[in-house]
């Protein structure tokens, strides 16, 4: 092959989107214009990113296509893609779009580098496919979202790498987890479904001190998934964490409308992903990063401090409810875990932001009670509620409802959902933008009706 000359350092470099001037602005603010003079696309003639609908794009030369190429002509070891190419080719090698959302994602989470996926799940699998070979292995907490606990039970053991399951919060028995094939500290807070909280910092803590007797070629990683609090209530990365991971399906889209994952991490890592990305081949399609860039993340902060209110009356107004067992939702003064809920659960102005989900059980004696009632209550809901929707999802402008160990986490056996603190009558709440007087009227008529 000739060789091929990268051109000047101007593109050869992953992005820098924390150290740009617009750093003097808002971080809500620069949800909404990210990089406004991206050397990604030139459209400063439009107000808005024009949606860019190309699979492949127009070469002018031989020698430019294979610029663009040569990026991703490594093998994984050399790690030398040296993404960010000004230089576009087919649309699972780059594409504007999505590498303008990428940006603005770095900034919202306040990491060096952001790439994106298809789904949630596309992002974590790939952090693992990068992070990890046969014969390492992972140490997670023991739930997770039920995808994500299928893909460390059914999928990576096939390649020879072990899941160890513990509870993060309970430190002495992390320790006993580690070991010195560990490469990965994985978690979820607030943990999906039951919103307990892990402390970012503690796990942080642990990886560094095992990280101060191993190489550099040995080191452990952190990965938090940030899909319930979403970067407007939390920034695990400001916290030490190596990596997150979220799905954009979520609260970042907001709208239900488009399917999306990201990885946020540091700069070295960029390389690898895309490289990753490209050759297994989950891309985010521009058609889904657009609706993300445009409407999604620049209305998150809005969204948000919107539905976090509505989302603190209707616990308040669950929790007061004789019929209901518990709720679980960091903003309630009786949320065991509040004073760490606080110290990390913050949005961009420090404030005290709780998340936009809650966990509740019906009253009930036994298990089976519980979830016989649940199961009748999201029923009513499902088929009499004006405001709440029974669907999975979650961090929606519409509320929707869902029965956790039946539909999100029923990859986890009925035994092992109880003994690690899944409640068979357990409910899922993402409250969305209606007015909280409005949901609060369903729920009473479900509760009055069922319970
Ligand atoms: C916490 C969490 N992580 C990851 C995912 C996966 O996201 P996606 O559906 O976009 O693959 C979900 C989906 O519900 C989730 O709740």
């Amino acid at each position: 092959m000739p060789k091929i000359s990268l051109g000047k350092k101007k593109w050869n470099k992953a992005p820098q989107a924390t150290k740009q001037r617009t750093s003097n602005y808002a971080a809500e603010t620069r949800l909404i214009y990210g990089q406004p003079f991206t050397p990604v696309w030139d459209y400063s003639h439009h107000v808005v990113p024009p949606l860019s609908s190309s699979a492949t794009f127009r070469l002018d030369s031989t020698k430019r296509g294979a610029k663009g190429f040569v990026e991703f002509a490594h093998t994984a070891e050399d790690f030398q893609v040296h993404s960010k190419a000004p230089i576009y080719i087919y649309d699972r090698l780059g594409e504007p779009n999505k590498e303008i959302l990428e940006e603005n994602l770095a900034i919202a989470e306040q990491g060096e580098c952001a790439a994106t996926f298809t789904t949630g799940m596309a992002a974590i699998s790939a952090l693992c496919g990068v992070l990890l070979g046969s014969g390492s292995e992972i140490v997670a907490h023991h739930v997770l979202y039920g995808c994500t606990y299928s893909l460390f039970t059914n999928w990576l053991p096939r390649y020879k790498i072990k899941v160890t399951w513990v509870d993060f919060n309970d430190a002495k028995a992390l320790e006993r987890a580690i070991s010195p094939h560990t490469k990965l500290l994985y978690f979820e807070t607030p943990v999906n479904p039951t919103m307990e909280i892990i402390d970012i910092q503690k796990i942080v803590a642990v990886a560094r001190k095992h990280n101060a007797q191993r190489s550099k070629a040995h080191r452990m990683y952190t990965a938090v998934d940030n899909t319930f609090a979403t970067p407007f209530c939390q920034r695990p990365l400001e916290l030490g964490v190596d990596f997150v991971v979220e799905s954009l399906t979520k609260g970042i889209c907001g709208f239900g409308t488009d399917m999306g994952g990201v990885i946020i991490g540091p700069r070295w890592s960029y390389d690898q992903i895309v490289l990753y990305r490209k050759d297994f081949g989950g891309v985010l399609p521009a058609k889904s990063a657009w609706p993300i860039l445009v409407y999604g993340l620049p209305s998150l902060a809005v969204r948000f401090r919107q539905q976090i209110e509505t989302a603190q009356k209707v616990a308040e107004f669950l929790e007061k409810d004789k019929r209901i067992q518990f709720v679980r939702y960091p903003g309630l003064d009786s949320f065991e875990q509040r004073t760490l809920a606080k110290k990390q659960m913050q949005n961009y102005d420090g404030e005290f932001s709780p998340g936009t989900i809650l966990y509740f059980v019906p009253k009930g004696k036994t298990p089976d009670e519980r979830h016989r009632k649940a199961e009748k209550m999201v029923n009513f809901i499902a088929t009499k509620s004006y405001t709440i929707t029974l669907a999975v999802s979650l961090g929606n402008i519409r509320t929707l409802i869902e029965h956790p160990a039946s539909m999100t986490h029923s990859s986890i056996t009925a035994e092992e959902q109880l003994r690690r603190g899944i409640d068979p009558g357990g409910i899922r709440l993402s409250i969305g933008l209606e007015k909280a007087e409005d949901i609060i009227h369903d729920l009473k008529k479900a509760l009055e009706k069922i319970l």
